[in-house]
């Protein structure tokens, strides 16, 4: 099996793909493999293995082993070229046949901008059919430039042979989403507007854009998040069960109406490396949004998702009707950095005669030690479904190109300045506290 991934001394390759394919190695999973690793830099193998290995050492979910890393060493081969030059992909060609690669896995871990100069390389490699590509968010600069991308693969390669990422379908508690609605009878059949008041799905960073002005001030919240990793969540926390999740999903993107939104941006945004100094890019972004459906008739969505804000955390909380007398009962699915359930409920106060107790069940799948080493990061499990031609943890394209037109033909605000804070909400949030 032969990876080849263009930009691997990139950010996303560093922190995620090296550090997931050495989890794989280390656990013997689909250990037989070569990383064909392609570079611009004029770096010799050890100069390119001693760039990885720091990042091993910090990124990777199992520890570092210095004897593993140098097996897994062995399996990767650094080759320099410029992707815009049509004749480094004729010598790529040639270093192929020359190490007898045939069929392998192509992937992109590049900005859109270079998809065309690669998919136009690719004409020049032998037998490209018989190959797998993945292509990463954003998959192209806007819709149009998606639809020539997804056009010009599509000559290439069989439908089959393309693979879209989208790293959240890859998190586990996200998979587990479709457990707990569709394996409990309790929330399997109150999935619905007569019992659900609301849903909120919250994904919350930290850290501000980092060294990516460039591409964020470009893109925003709502196309960096909302369009792809939030609109997964929402559909498949609202889909109907089904053996084809990707036409579930497709169903329910076809109701959304997005009712409102709010855009903010943080103080200090405009001085960020790489930022327009009058940029009006959104750094926070919130929906109200409704799925005009006979299921969620009415029922309200939030979505909120934004940078340098006080906490780091993704969690989708569901907010059942009131009986009367009572408070809600509220069911949390924490996605990262903890994950767990968390269920509350009412019952009669010890005790007392008529008082109403609320009480909590509140499990953390993640602080059990055996648990977070048997999960799979998001990458691993991905790379684990491409090597055996499995695509449940994929995008379709129809998924994509039809967010991406929602996304871009909404009006869009023009944002507030924040300070880790958000000074105005179009919903009272849910914050549950937890001991952990
Ligand atoms: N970073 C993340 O966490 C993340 C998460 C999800 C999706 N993504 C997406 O993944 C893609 C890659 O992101 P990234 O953050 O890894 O980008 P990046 O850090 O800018 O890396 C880009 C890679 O492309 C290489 N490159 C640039 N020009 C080249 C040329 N002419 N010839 C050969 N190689 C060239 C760079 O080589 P040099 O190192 O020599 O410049 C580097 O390896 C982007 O579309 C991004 O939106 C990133």
């Amino acid at each position: 099996m032969t990876l080849t991934i263009f930009g691997s001394t990139g950010d996303l390759s560093l922190r995620k793909l090296f550090p997931a394919l050495y989890n794989l190695y280390s656990l013997k999973k689909d250990a037989d493999f070569k990383i064909i690793a392609i570079g611009r830099r004029n770096l010799s193998h050890h100069q390119f293995i001693d760039m990885i290995r720091p990042k091993i050492c910090e990124y990777a979910r199992l520890s570092f082993d210095e004897d593993i890393f140098n097996e897994f060493s062995e399996h990767i081969v650094y080759y320099q070229m410029n992707l815009t030059e049509a004749d480094d992909y004729v010598k790529l060609n040639g270093f192929y046949h020359e190490n007898q690669i045939e069929a392998q896995t192509f992937y992109l871990a590049l900005s859109p901008r270079f998809f065309h100069s690669v998919i136009e390389g690719f004409k020049r490699l032998d037998q490209i059919e018989r190959n797998n590509v993945v292509i990463e968010k954003p998959f192209g600069i806007n819709t149009a430039d998606m639809i020539d991308i997804n056009h010009k693969l599509m000559q290439l390669f069989p439908k089959d042979h393309v693979y879209y990422i989208d790293h959240y379908l890859g998190k586990e508690m996200i998979q587990n989403i479709k457990t707990i609605r569709f394996k409990n009878a309790l929330f399997k059949n109150s999935w619905n507007h007569e019992m659900i008041d609301s849903i909120q799905i919250s994904a919350l960073e930290a850290d501000g854009i980092l060294n990516r002005g460039a591409y964020y001030d470009a893109s925003g919240a709502l196309k960096d998040m909302v369009q792809n990793h939030l609109l997964q969540i929402l559909t498949i926390l609202t889909m109907e069960e089904s053996e084809n999740q990707h036409e579930a999903q497709m169903q329910i993107l076809k109701k959304l109406r997005i009712n409102q939104i709010l855009l903010g941006q943080y103080s200090g945004y405009r001085n960020e490396k790489d930022v327009d100094e009058h940029s009006n890019t959104e750094t926070y972004a919130e929906l109200q949004c409704f799925i005009d459906n006979e299921r969620w008739k009415d029922v309200p969505i939030y979505i909120r998702t934004g940078k340098k804000l006080k906490k780091r955390e993704i969690v989708v909380i569901v907010k059942f009707k009131a009986l009367e007398g009572s408070p809600s009962n509220l069911l949390e699915i924490k996605i990262q950095p903890t994950e767990g359930v968390y269920l509350q409920f009412n019952i009669k106060k010890p005790g007392a005669k008529d008082q109403i107790e609320t009480v909590q069940m509140d499990f953390c799948q993640s602080c059990v030690e055996i648990n977070r080493i048997n999960t799979p990061e998001a990458y691993e499990r991905l790379f684990e479904e491409v090597f055996h031609h499995q695509r449940e943890y994929f995008s379709s394209f129809e998924q994509i190109l039809f967010s991406s037109s929602l996304i871009e033909s909404i009006q869009k605000p023009k944002p507030f300045i924040y300070d880790h804070s958000i000074p105005y909400s179009l919903t009272e949030w849910v914050e549950i506290p937890h001991n952990y």
